[in-house]
């Protein structure tokens, strides 16, 4: 019996507990609102992913997983950052755009024991972004033990739109974990889980395992964000039920899109609209990761990429009391034009079988913290092409601005539902080839870009980019 099973038939036959939490009272307690000037504070400490389930994380502000930030458009954002842990650590806001000193490059970790404070103006779409820590090396087990939340953007423009709101807008974290009988999390990569990216067979969604969400006859925006190291995941209904993309990486998306799933490869988020307006009271419709095919030399047998997982529960317990339906339209965006672009750079994504540290690579290098690896003009429009020249998924981010996809394996026709609108990572499946369009417009400074599979992240597939 795997292990999961086993927890499972305990949780459901010999404990009387309840094996779930509600995500929404999770969520609802940690909430950091508009004009809030919140204080962010990481620690050692034990947390639990469900019933009988004990394991030692970062805590932050004393709980498992970093409060929701809910920020509005426009607003000058503040968070004094307190440094509890024992080591090194620092926040990135994955997805905005803010100055490159407040960006948690690694070269501005902040000291166990000492502060810092990120002030930046929210100048994004309205959307979903998220934080988690980035500081050198430490990234993926830091993210993994908990170091991590969502930063959702609202505006005007928004709310005119007439979207689920309230208990109907749903931020689901999604994360694998490996984990012992006790509900220990295990991080203990060796070479081979830095090869392929540290992978679990325990889902859990916003810090629990086998999750359940209470939810009325209505529509909902679930805001899904792959919150994992190193997992792919296809997200969809157990009963194959339609619902609506509305955004992506980059916030809205100008119309909704009909699909049955979404890839999402870790860094990735996707808000979607989901109707239980069909559904019995009483149902119960399974969010899961469905399977999918993926054949590597570089695949780990015991935590396959592409394996079938529920992911959580819903419990449909309420009748409809209110009217929301899918816009026919959402906020139009910007089209960036390839014939606009001043220049090209290539990046050729690798791997060197013999190396201790940099085994993944980009154009042959290795992180290194100070040096200026590629320059690129304020203002100026690129054409960035990466080429993934082996049998590992790459998914690269940029930090410090978002951009637009315009091909994949050289044809315009190969992009998916996720690759629209604004991104800041982009998937790349074994052999790949992805041409996106770049430009910063805000921020001069040194800014990353990464592999996203946190394992590459911190065994150095990451270069500077100087913006100037
Ligand atoms: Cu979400 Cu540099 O990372
Ligand atoms: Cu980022
Ligand atoms: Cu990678």
């Amino acid at each position: 019996m795997k292990r999961r099973d086993f927890l499972k038939t305990i949780g459901v036959g010999a404990i009387a507990a309840p094996v779930v939490a509600s995500l929404l009272s999770s969520c609802d307690s940690s909430v950091i609102a508009p004009g809030d000037s919140p204080a962010i504070t990481i620690s050692n400490g034990t947390m639990s992913l469900g019933a009988g389930l004990s394991s030692t994380a970062i805590l932050t502000n004393g709980a498992f997983l970093g409060p929701t930030i809910r920020a509005r458009s426009g607003e000058n954002i503040s968070i004094k950052f307190q440094n509890d842990l024992s080591e090194i650590s620092n926040i990135h806001w994955h997805g905005l755009t803010v100055p490159a000193g407040m960006d948690g490059h690694p070269m501005d970790a902040v000291a166990a024991g000492a502060s810092f404070t990120y002030s930046f103006d929210v100048v994004d779409r309205p959307g979903t972004y998220w934080y988690h820590a980035h500081p050198d090396m430490l990234t993926a087990k830091q993210a993994y033990m908990g170091h991590a939340g969502f930063f959702l953007i609202g505006s005007a423009e928004e709310d005119a739109l007439g979207l689920p709101t309230g208990p109907n807008d749903v931020p689901l974290l999604l994360q694998d974990k490996r984990l012992d009988a006790g509900g220990q999390m295990l991080y203990a990569p060796a070479r081979f889980d830095k090869i392929t990216g540290w992978l679990g067979n325990d889902m859990v969604v916003n810090g629990k395992k086998n999750a359940t969400q209470s939810v009325a006859q209505e529509l909902y925006r679930l805001r899904l964000l792959n919150g994992s190291n190193a997992r792919v995941f296809k997200v969809g209904f157990a009963d194959g039920r339609m619902f609506h993309l509305i955004a992506n990486d980059g916030g809205l998306l100008d119309v909704p899109v009909q699909v049955d799933h979404v890839f999402l490869s870790s860094g990735e988020r996707a808000d979607i609209l989901v109707s239980f307006e069909s559904d019995a009271i009483g149902a119960s419709p399974v969010l899961k990761t469905l399977p999918f095919p993926f054949v590597s030399d570089h695949q780990n047998d015991n935590y396959p990429q592409g394996a079938e997982y529920d992911l959580m529960t819903f419990t449909v317990d309420k009748p409809k009391t209110n009217t929301y339906t899918v816009p026919a339209a959402l906020l139009p965006y910007e089209r960036l034009d390839v014939a606009n672009a001043v220049g090209t750079k290539y990046f050729q994504l690798t791997m060197d079988h013999d190396a201790t540290y940099g085994m993944h690579r980009i154009n042959n290098l290795a992180f290194e913290m100070h040096r200026k690896d590629f320059t690129i003009k304020l203002g100026e429009l690129e054409v960035w092409e990466f080429e993934n020249q082996g049998d590992s998924i790459h998914n690269m981010h940029v930090h410090g601005t978002q951009f637009q996809i315009v091909e994949r394996n050289f044809n315009v026709s190969n992009l998916t539902p996720t690759d629209r609108g604004w991104k800041d990572t982009v998937i790349l499946w074994p052999s790949e080839s992805v041409k996106i369009l770049v430009r910063f417009n805000k921020y001069k400074g040194l800014y990353l870009l990464h592999c996203h599979n946190l394992e590459h992240e911190d065994d150095g597939m990451m270069v500077n980019v100087d913006v100037v």
